[in-house]
């Protein structure tokens, strides 16, 4: 296996081969700032939109395409692309009140070959002036430094925007103890965290030096490392322990909602995690992952039970893939639980409280949420209405619409309280 960090290498003016399952990244990274873009500024007489991008783990820029041989966009490029991009496709549709998208790069990079070819690439780009005004800012070094310089360099603020993508190498250089400090610092962040559970499984063992890790990390495994007997493999015990410790990021993690998914392609798998506080930043995440069909992937299950180990999936034989399977299974356990959801909600629920109540336990984005409320009105097992008590003939109009179930017919769900 190639180490990453040799993997990403761009000495001696070297562009490195982007493997598939870094493009499928980039991918993610571009319809979900594509996505943030059309979501923030969907009312048309929003002026503009201020915003941070961090990329503390940004490379050279520039890859090699490993089939055609030709230049691919590193994460810094994508970002300021799709950026542009996005206030394009937005002032097309828009007919007065054009959308200005003021954003401010940051980029860093512990390897001093890597930041020389990305500030050549970007001097050489039409991002210069960016370069010249202070929007864009290029620093070598490493994260652990960089982290505090930067949050001091943007001001704490609830209402900053700002989307932090942590590409890192491996699996503990970018921690939780990291990811709490930025989004302490400044609370409406988002942060795309990448995870190799490939390096995370590969070195896991009880020893000191791996707890001395995980410990460095920020979370607490608890008997997870001494539990090994309980298993019949130690390759179990390892699954085991990746399981537990995505579960410690969840609970130890400052942010109201975690996407917890997986890329893979080709046997290569990483965590592509995404903290926010804001159910809606969750949702256009999810619907991404959607997108994204067969290389985004999670080990859980469909449902309300997204996050609970499933002992039976080792073999991956069952993996959910986001794709047509994944969706007629989502929806299949929705409609078995939401209704017991609302139910222990107190029988009646507004749509937006329910989605504050699932949205850390389910990979269903709304679109698919509101299908399976779909089928439970039609089924006769609840009512939805609007504010004023207008009776809604399909799915939902609105967050405010209220959900209430038919007490008639609770048969559905009696005895598996
Ligand atoms: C996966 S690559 C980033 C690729 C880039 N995000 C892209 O998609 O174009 C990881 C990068 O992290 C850098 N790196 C490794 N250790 C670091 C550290 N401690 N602090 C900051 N950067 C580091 C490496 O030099 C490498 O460029």
């Amino acid at each position: 296996m190639v180490k990453s960090k040799d993997a990403f290498s761009w000495t001696d003016g070297k562009r490195p081969v982007c493997p598939i399952h870094s493009q499928v990244k980039l991918d993610i990274l571009r319809s979900y700032i594509e996505a943030y873009f059309s979501t923030v500024a969907a009312n048309p007489v929003i002026p503009a939109v201020n915003i941070h991008f961090v990329d503390a783990f940004a490379g050279g820029g520039i890859f090699t395409d490993p089939i055609t041989r030709g230049p691919i966009s590193g994460s810094p490029f994508v970002m300021l692309n799709t950026v542009h991009g996005s206030q394009q496709t937005i002032n097309a549709g828009r007919t007065t009140n054009k959308l200005e998208i003021r954003a401010k790069y940051h980029f860093a990079d512990l390897s001093r070959s890597a930041i020389s070819e990305l500030t050549r690439g970007i001097q050489a780009s039409e991002y210069a002036p960016l370069l010249g005004t202070g929007d864009i800012q290029v620093d070598r070094m490493a994260f652990d430094e960089y982290l505090p310089r930067l949050l001091q360099r943007i001001p704490s603020h609830e209402k900053t925007k700002a989307i932090f993508f942590l590409d890192q190498c491996g699996w503990n250089i970018a921690t939780l103890d990291h990811c709490n400090a930025i989004l302490r610092h400044l609370p409406k962040a988002e942060i795309i965290w990448n995870i190799s559970v490939e390096s995370l499984a590969m070195f896991a063992n009880d020893n000191p030096d791996f707890r001395k890790g995980i410990k460095r990390f920020g979370v607490d495994l608890g008997d997870a490392f001494t539990n090994q007997a309980s298993f019949n493999h130690f390759s179990d015990w390892r699954k085991a322990l990746v399981a537990i410790f995505l579960d410690a990021i969840r609970k130890g993690c400052v942010a109201k909602y975690v996407s917890p998914f997986m890329v893979q392609h080709d046997g290569w798998g990483y965590w592509l995690l995404h903290l926010s506080n804001h159910p809606q930043a969750n949702n256009v995440m999810k619907a991404t992952h959607w997108l994204h069909q067969n290389n985004s992937l999670h080990e859980g299950f469909a449902g309300l039970k997204m996050l609970e180990f499933n002992r039976n999936n080792f073999n991956q034989a069952t993996m959910f893939r986001f794709d047509q399977a994944a969706s007629e299974a989502t929806q299949e356990a929705l409609v078995e639980q939401l209704c017991p959801r609302i139910s222990e909600m107190g029988g009646e629920t507004t749509v937006e409280q329910l989605i504050e109540s699932v949205a850390n336990e389910t990979p269903a984005d709304r679109s698919r949420l509101y299908l399976a409320l779909d089928a439970l009105r039609s089924d006769g097992e609840l009512r939805i209405r609007g504010p004023k008590d207008e009776k809604r003939q399909k799915t939902p109009q609105s967050q405010n619409d209220r959900l209430i179930l038919n007490t008639t017919k609770q048969r559905f769900f009696v005895g598996f309280g």
